[in-house]
């Protein structure tokens, strides 16, 4: 959506709030021996708490509150009885919806201890991000963002992943524009427009540029052996730099 006036931006920071800390909390939460739904139980409580939607739950029937994914897993990680390990990758994706606006944010939050090979590549998917989001000005481009990712990726010695991808968000949580790909494509004319609401959400991975649809008919997964990151803001398009909404 495009910010049209006060209340927007106001309802808009109040679910993007609510996302953020819920993601913080469990990030916190987030400890080897607990099981991927006890984690995502402290999710649940606390969109509760303020009357949010699980946006995931109410779009796309998810079953789970959130998206817990871990190690091979990228993205869409259904939470189940998974128990965390010391070492795994964890990912957690918050997004919900409160008075029909919507809220996305996501991060990868590796149990100690950390292999520096994987810190690196979180550090590089926050590098990743940051940069994309110096490209996403109103009037720029949108694939000036992929660009920004696929060399953050390049420089750094990863690869993105290139079916998952960053998007237009606000009365729904998948909107205009859809689909925005962790890469440059040279053919992609859309440009981006003061106030629209979108997520950047770079994906770096240590090999794999593709996932797969695990038996589960949602886990997003990667080659086994493959380790991704994904760090997600939702943000408001300005002059200049995006003004974020995922923030406490
Ligand atoms: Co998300
Ligand atoms: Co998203």
């Amino acid at each position: 959506m495009t910010i049209e006036n006060e209340d927007d931006l106001r309802k808009l920071r109040i679910i993007s709030r609510i996302v953020y800390e819920t993601l913080m909390i469990m990030r916190k939460q987030t400890k080897p021996g607990m099981t991927t739904l006890e984690l995502d139980d402290i999710g649940r409580i606390n969109l509760e708490k303020y009357g949010a939607n699980s946006a995931p739950k109410v779009t796309y029937d998810f079953p789970g509150y959130t998206c817990i994914s871990i190690n091979e897993e990228a993205a869409h990680g259904i939470p189940s009885d998974r128990i965390i390990k010391p070492g795994d990758v964890v990912n957690i994706d918050v997004s919900a919806e409160l008075d029909g606006y919507f809220g996305d944010t996501g991060g990868t939050f590796p149990v100690p201890p950390v292999d520096p090979r994987i810190e690196y590549l979180c550090q590089s998917t926050r590098a990743a991000l940051k940069n994309a989001m110096k490209a996403a000005k109103a009037g720029a481009k949108v694939n000036q963002i992929g660009l920004a990712i696929e060399k953050t990726a390049k420089r750094t010695g990863f690869v993105t992943i290139r079916d998952l991808g960053s998007h237009g968000i606000g009365r729904g949580l998948h909107e205009e524009p859809h689909f925005i790909p962790n890469y440059y494509d040279k053919k992609d004319t859309r440009r981006l427009k003061e106030g629209q609401v979108i997520t950047i959400e770079p994906f770096l991975s240590t090999g794999s540029n593709q996932t797969t649809t695990a038996a589960d008919g949602w886990s997003l997964c990667t080659e086994a052996g493959n380790y991704s990151a994904q760090y997600e803001y939702t943000m408001v398009i300005t002059k200049n730099k995006p003004m974020v909404l995922t923030v406490l």
